[in-house]
């Protein structure tokens, strides 16, 4: 995100409303349940990074396949790429990021304090201690490392920033490969990093993440142009309502022309209303055919597509969708986070969508004997061929299904007396709290109806 658009996050920035959830509640399930851990937290942490837990590893996963089932698999106009980390440094000069990918640093003479210029009220003077500030001088974010043995200029290579340049830089090698046309996307998702001076709020800004976007490319034609962002747009918005986010939680907000990106023609923000005001979500940009153009007079390659239709080639234009992978999960999570009182006694659950849901359900035999554990281990491998499945049996049914609520299980199994004689158990579902008879040879049909995939 560029200064301006950090500006303007914080200027929208409104008080929350009174919800049930707050980032503290949020931050400490994450922790105590294994969602989201401190990285190297043996070693006191490091700043603003974070490890995913084993049932963080899952959410995510199940993130990232509900946007690359309906970013790419499901639909006929747009491809895969999984491209590297490290690329040819002449890409990021190309692209704009050694130039213009700065945040304005300044730091304070007296405590020494660092701040972003753009984030305080007064660029002069410091807001911790009141003491004079330094000029602001930009900061470039890449993050840079070494290839090699030397570490010289020469040897100087940088972490991506964005996803986005390897679709660029591949755009001939596709166009040659695959039998692609207009309008069609390139979708990837993979880790970014970002040496960002104020990462903050948990794992809404960090400085190592990971982003899924979609260059999608369009004839050079500003109605086109319109169109696909009017559309681009909408989907993404829809995509986060399928998965469970709360369509009051969820605005646009489009930029104004001195808040837009160096390649930006126009952007749209998505913006969430997280526990500490609005901010990006996602953002949806009209690029031009600026990436493309800087890659072809960079690398003097042909950057260009051949239209069959009008006989003539030419370097299409991009509608780009790009969302971070963490801060989806974060919207999800908040989204989700709900306590209520259940046969008196309080509960919080997550009422995540089953298909994101870490572990789809639970099997627990009632009891510790007659043969019921033995059932239920039966049921949870019969189960786990499909689904990811847990298997609890410490502690009473009830504290049991309390457990599964917390960390969003949508389904709890149940082999008691009966299911010994019938072969069958009960089946408990998280929001309704209903319980249905079901015959353990149809529960994984049953399971896969309920969740909706059966990934
Ligand atoms: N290719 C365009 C691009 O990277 P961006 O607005 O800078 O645009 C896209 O980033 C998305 O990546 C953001 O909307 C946000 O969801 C996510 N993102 C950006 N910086 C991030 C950070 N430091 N930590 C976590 N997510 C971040």
């Amino acid at each position: 995100m560029s200064a301006a658009e950090h500006k303007a996050d914080a200027a929208q920035s409104a008080p929350a409303e009174k919800r049930a959830v707050t980032m503290e509640k949020i931050v400490n399930l994450c922790k105590r349940r294994g969602f989201v851990f401190p990285t190297s937290d043996i070693y006191g942490g490091l700043g603003s990074t974070y490890d995913y837990g084993p049932l963080g590893a899952e959410l995510k996963r199940n993130v990232k396949e509900a946007w690359w089932r309906y970013m790419v698999q499901e639909r006929t106009d747009v491809i895969g790429l999984d491209s590297a980390i490290l690329q040819h440094p002449k890409t990021w000069e190309a692209s704009g990021h050694l130039k213009n990918f700065t945040d304005p640093l300044v730091d304070c003479k007296k405590c020494h304090h660092r701040f972003r210029a753009d984030q305080i009220p007064d660029p002069t003077k410091c807001p911790d201690c009141g003491g004079e500030l330094t000029e602001a001088r930009q900061f470039n974010m890449m993050l840079k490392t070494f290839l090699g043995p030397v570490e010289d200029t020469a040897s100087t290579v940088y972490l991506r920033p964005e996803t986005a340049q390897g679709i660029f830089a591949n755009f001939a090698n596709i166009v040659d490969t695959q039998r692609v046309k207009l309008p069609f996307g390139v979708a990837q998702m993979g880790k970014s990093f970002r040496n960002e001076i104020t990462p903050e709020n948990f794992i809404f800004r960090t400085r190592e993440f990971e982003q899924m976007e979609m260059e999608y490319f369009i004839k050079p034609d500003e109605a086109e142009e319109a169109r696909w962002f009017d559309y681009w747009v909408e989907h993404r918005r829809n995509w986060f309502l399928k998965f469970g986010a709360k369509r009051e939680n969820l605005r646009f907000h489009q930029h104004p022309k001195e808040e837009l990106s160096h390649y930006s023609r126009g952007t749209t923000d998505l913006q969430y209303h997280y526990p500490f005001g609005w901010g990006e979500l996602e953002g949806v940009a009209k690029r031009g055919s600026y990436d493309l153009d800087q890659h072809a007079a960079a690398s003097g390659k042909d950057l260009t597509y051949f239209d069959e239709d009008a006989k003539a080639r030419y370097r299409p234009w991009v509608i780009e969708p790009a969302l971070g992978v963490d801060r989806a999960m974060l919207v999800f999570l908040l989204d989700a986070y709900d306590e209520d009182v259940v046969e008196n006694e309080e509960r919080i659950v997550l009422r995540l969508d089953p298909r994101l849901a870490p572990i789809k359900a639970a099997v627990y035999p009632l009891l510790r004997k007659g043969g019921q554990p033995e059932k239920a281990n039966e049921v949870l491998l019969r189960l786990k061929k499909h689904f990811t499945v847990a298997y609890d049996q410490a502690g009473s049914i009830g504290r049991r299904y309390r457990r599964q609520d917390e960390v969003g299980t949508p389904f709890g199994i149940t082999v008691d007396h009966q299911t010994m004689e019938d072969d069958t158990v009960t089946l408990r579902d998280r929001d309704t709290m209903t319980q249905d008879r079901i015959a353990i040879p149809k529960l994984a049909e049953e399971l896969t109806s309920r969740i909706g995939w059966s990934a």
